[in-house]
């Protein structure tokens, strides 16, 4: 008899083993789920009523409960299934998560008329499994009215603060933690610490979700679902499509095609860095669609905002699909869809269907029925760039700022006409180049130039002009949907104006936008 050999057992890959952030609604879930990532370890949205048994069927490494605005005692308060915390999988409450498995596990959580908002001094037990290696003293940012004032039956108390005396438990038999304060939000300075104690030792979950990782997967996958057929891509310019084009074509090389419709409404050498990047670089077969006649006629006597919108994301559709048809029947597509769309969305079935109206350049038309590919919908933003990065993509794509997809055509007030556009193309170029010049880029959300078509008098040498003017635009902001405007040196200011009016002829005038979103939008139009 031959000798028996056991097979390899393979490590299961990162996301058939996920650490599952049930959603309490706390705006920090999203968080969570991305600190967790950010240790390597992969990490999942769902929702707080998931069942012990779907829950389970998930294979995960670990629950983490989130914080939530609601007191555990209020009507329709967001509840788990109690049946979680007897599965044996490592549970980390934070914030109301915690609070919910104190009441739910024979503790008992109160308001005792004590809150603690913002920076709390903590004093930890070294010993403990979660504080392991920490200092005793240190900082927690709090956040809560309701208090545990007994942990679950069985727990032991490993930290607490002056309002708080259980402002953390662990069962380490069980294999439940608590905290009450929050680990995910920066100015807890060893929240991180405490995270990778919880994933790596108390859960065991290997640190390899990495960047080659996600490539390597996605890879396969992509193989997996698309054969040997071909697939389409339309590439914007912006990082999300570069990323998944570039994915796609390590998976399946040539069987990819990219359509890169050239509108006329990029920036200075956005067009030509494209075309450079895809096919000077990677080599990847690319469609180079110069539509800017069209485009720019199909704009023509339009001043009205939502018109342009219309009329640019209708045009580009037509060109679209024109070049499609041309390139004869290719069934897959490739979408750019990120963790965030599913998430916000809810769901799977949900998104596929979806394109934002207000994504609708680079957005496809609904009727073409089409196998998408959408090799970035497990990742977050910044889980991209690093994707990005990872699979050699120049520095400024990987970082280019939010972009719209109607482009320079909303940042000209009035009508868009050639000579406007090269103008605001100038004086945008000068404006990105002074503002990485101070090492400003990538901190501002978005900084851009504003053309409004009209025109105000102005004196050069001995000269009366009679010309443009352009508003700078810079905001900080995390998601868009507020915006702060940037607080930027009156150097860089005084550069950038004194630069705009001698180098752009038609422009004798430079001013600031100083007004934040509400009750301004980012874009002028
Ligand atoms: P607002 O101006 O509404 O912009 O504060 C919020 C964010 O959305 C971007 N934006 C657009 N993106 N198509 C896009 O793809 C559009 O029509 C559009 N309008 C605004 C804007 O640049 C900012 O990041």
């Amino acid at each position: 008899m031959g000798e028996v050999v056991a097979l390899p057992v393979a490590e299961p890959a990162p996301e058939e083993r996920p650490v599952l952030v049930l959603d309490c609604g706390g705006q920090y879930a999203q968080l969570i789920a991305r600190r967790v990532r950010e240790c390597r370890v992969y990490s999942e949205l769902v929702p707080h009523s998931i069942s012990a048994a779907e829950a389970r069927a998930r294979n995960p490494r670990a629950f983490v409960l989130s914080g939530g605005p609601a007191s555990v005692y209020a009507e329709g308060a967001p509840r788990v299934d109690a049946k979680l915390f007897a599965l044996g999988v490592p549970t980390l409450g934070i914030c109301y998560g915690m609070q919910l498995m104190a009441q739910d596990l024979g503790g008992s959580v109160e308001r005792t008329g004590v809150s603690e908002f913002g920076k709390t001094e903590l004093t930890a037990e070294a010993e403990s499994e979660l504080f392991a290696g920490l200092p005793p003293e240190q900082t927690g940012w709090m956040s809560h009215r309701d208090s545990v004032t007994a942990p679950p039956a069985g727990a032991r108390v490993t930290a607490g603060s002056p309002a708080a005396p259980v402002a953390a438990f662990e069962d380490p038999e069980r294999r439940l933690y608590g905290v009450q304060f929050h680990p995910e939000v920066l100015h807890t300075p060893h929240g991180t610490d405490l995270l990778k104690n919880f994933l790596y030792a108390v859960a065991g979950a290997p640190a390899t979700w990495t960047a080659a990782a996600v490539i390597e997967e996605q890879v396969e996958r992509i193989r997996g679902q698309v054969g040997a057929e071909r697939v389409l891509c339309a590439l914007s310019g912006g990082v999300d499509s570069a990323v998944a084009a570039l994915l796609v074509h390590k998976a399946v090389g040539d069987q990819l095609v990219c359509v890169f419709v050239d509108h006329g409404l990029l920036r200075k050498d956005e067009a030509a860095q494209v075309v450079e990047t895809f096919e000077g670089h990677f080599h990847v077969p690319l469609v180079h669609v110069q539509a800017q006649d069209r485009f720019l006629a199909r704009l023509q006597g339009v001043a009205d905002p939502e018109e342009k919108r219309k009329a640019v994301g209708e045009e580009f559709i037509r060109v679209f699909e024109g070049e499609s048809t041309r390139l004869g029947n290719i069934r897959h597509l490739v979408q750019g869809t990120l963790y965030s769309d599913v998430i916000e969305s809810g769901g799977d079935a949900a998104v596929a269907a979806k394109i934002k109206s207000h994504h609708n350049v680079g957005g496809l038309p609904e009727d073409m029925e089409m196998e998408l590919v959408e090799p970035l919908r497990l990742l977050f933003k910044d889980e991209v760039r690093r994707v990005g990065e990872e699979l050699g993509l120049p520095e400024r794509m990987v970082w280019r700022q939010p972009f719209p997809g109607p482009g320079l055509a909303i940042r000209i007030i009035g009508e868009v006409t050639h000579e406007r556009l090269e103008i605001l193309r100038q004086a945008d170029a000068i404006l990105q180049e002074e503002v990485r010049r101070a090492g400003l880029y990538r901190e501002l959300w978005q900084s851009f130039a504003v053309l409004p078509a009209i025109r105000s008098v102005g004196v050069q040498g001995d000269e009366r002009t009679y010309g443009y003017p352009v508003v700078i635009r810079a905001v900080t902001s995390d998601d868009a949907m507020t915006a702060d405007w940037a607080r930027l040196p009156y150097d860089l200011l005084e550069t950038i104006s004194s630069r705009i009016v001698n180098e752009v002829p038609a422009v004798n005038r430079v001013v600031l936008d100083i007004t934040s979103k509400p009750p301004s939008t980012i874009e002028w139009e």
